[in-house]
């Protein structure tokens, strides 16, 4: 370190007020050796005692930091904390000074076990853990922006893995980042978007009775003697969930067909459908049923968001007309598929996957939301309830409550 002119030097000193260390002179023992020990996470108390311990072995310890020091000794400090204390120095620094080497107190410990100062080794050097620890910082905070977004995005109506990860990379972050780019965004999205704030919000079990009650009211109208069943998560027996889960069929077979887009029309006819994208059936596509992917149905189906009006008790001040939006996906069956479906579309997403990989696995059957099926023999066994299901795998019967794993 360049010579200090002596009016500075004092100038440093002086401003030690009250130091324990601010009495002492430039150690003659070491010259070239002024320890600065920076305080953040040392503590006062162990920064007196370090201090003290350094004098005794003749060391110069200087008690506030100025442009003498050439040790600087830092104890339990984050590479944040450390940087910004390197920052603040510098911004405050004459112009063409540079910060001595932060070091790690392994320096400062090992030098008093010595009885002099040791030579500075890599080891030492605090930025050698700022830089890395930096890295390390910056890599954490990333993940978890990327953690956050993807959560976010993953989580909104109509957006998938694949969707959400792109959105990412081209360095979008927030709703608002999306509501800047509607054209770029699906129907679906942009429902799921215009609607984010109510769909965020769980759904309540008598949410779900309550729009059970008016899918019901609808297909009653469209085709009486058809029903209804509620699967998913309500059915078992969670008293929340993200959406409601609802399953079309009638007692006789081919009844069903042509049901979904007349409640459709129904519902919509009611103001009670915000948005609902319709899929076809591919039962009968040969086609469809080569390419596509196992663990996803045939079943004509709709994505939907509702418009559910809130019971009058809930409406503050007796307002009328409050209403709030919910995800509803309505699936149709065929009778001879029910039990299936109904197994299929209860869940719990990750029982489904085991009790497939039990039914592949130990039994060689292959299970879907379809059928339950022999793949050699191309063999299928009938069942008229889920009960039946269970025991052609020979298993007992599992209530749904029992398949929230
Ligand atoms: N399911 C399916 N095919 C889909 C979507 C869902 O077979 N394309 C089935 C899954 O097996 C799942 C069930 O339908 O277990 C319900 O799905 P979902 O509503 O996503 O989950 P829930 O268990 O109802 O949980 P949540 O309360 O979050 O809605
Ligand atoms: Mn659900
Ligand atoms: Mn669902």
């Amino acid at each position: 370190m360049a010579q200090v002119p002596p009016r500075r030097r004092r100038r440093a000193l002086a401003g030690a007020s009250g130091g324990a260390a601010s009495s002492a002179p430039p150690s003659a023992r070491f010259p070239g050796v002024a320890i600065f020990l920076a305080e953040p996470r040392m503590g006062r108390s162990r920064r007196a005692f370090l201090t003290r311990l350094a004098l005794s072995k003749g060391f110069s310890v200087l008690d506030i930091f100025s442009p003498e020091v050439t040790h600087v000794v830092m104890e339990h400090t984050s590479a944040a904390e450390a940087a910004a204390w390197q920052e603040r120095h510098a911004a405050s620094a004459a112009p063409g000074w540079t910060c001595p080497t932060l070091l790690d107190v392994s320096w400062f410990t090992e030098s008093m076990a010595a009885g002099q100062p040791v030579p500075v080794e890599q080891r030492h050097h605090l930025q050698e853990v700022l830089e890395h620890g930096a890295c390390e910082e910056v890599e954490q905070v990333r993940r978890s922006e990327r953690y956050r977004a993807m959560k976010l995005f993953t989580q909104m109506f109509g957006v998938g893995v694949k969707t959400a990860d792109r959105w990412y990379q081209e360095g979008l972050r927030t709703l608002d980042d999306l509501r800047t780019r509607p054209q770029r965004l699906t129907q679906q999205q942009q429902a799921g978007l215009q609607h984010h704030r109510d769909l965020a919000i769980p759904v309540q079990q008598q949410e779900a009775q309550a729009l059970q009650r008016l899918v019901e009211a609808a297909v009653g109208q469209a085709l009486p003697g058809a029903t209804v069943t509620l699967t998913g998560g309500f059915r078992r027996g969670k008293l929340q969930g993200h959406d409601v889960d609802l399953l079309l069929t009638h007692p006789q077979e081919g009844r069903e067909a042509g049901l979904l887009p007349r409640v459709l029309t129904l519902l919509q006819r009611q103001g009670l459908l915000l948005y609902q994208l319709y899929q076809r059936s591919h039962l009968g596509d040969a086609a469809h049923r080569a390419r596509r992917s196992h663990t996803i149905d045939l079943f004509e189906r709709s994505f939907c968001i509702f418009r559910l009006p809130l019971p009058p008790e809930t409406a503050v001040g007796g307002a009328q007309g409050l209403w709030r939006a919910v995800r509803v996906d309505l699936v149709v069956s065929p009778i001879s598929q029910f039990p299936f479906a109904l197994l299929g579309w209860t869940g719990s997403k990750h029982f489904e996957r085991e009790l497939r990989r039990f039914s592949r696995k130990e039994k060689g059957l292959r299970l879907s939301s379809h059928a339950l099926s022999d793949p050699e023999q191309e063999r299928s066994f009938p069942a008229v309830s889920e009960e039946d299901i269970f025991r052609h795998l020979g298993l007992e019967y599992l209530p749904p409550e029992q398949r929230n794993a």
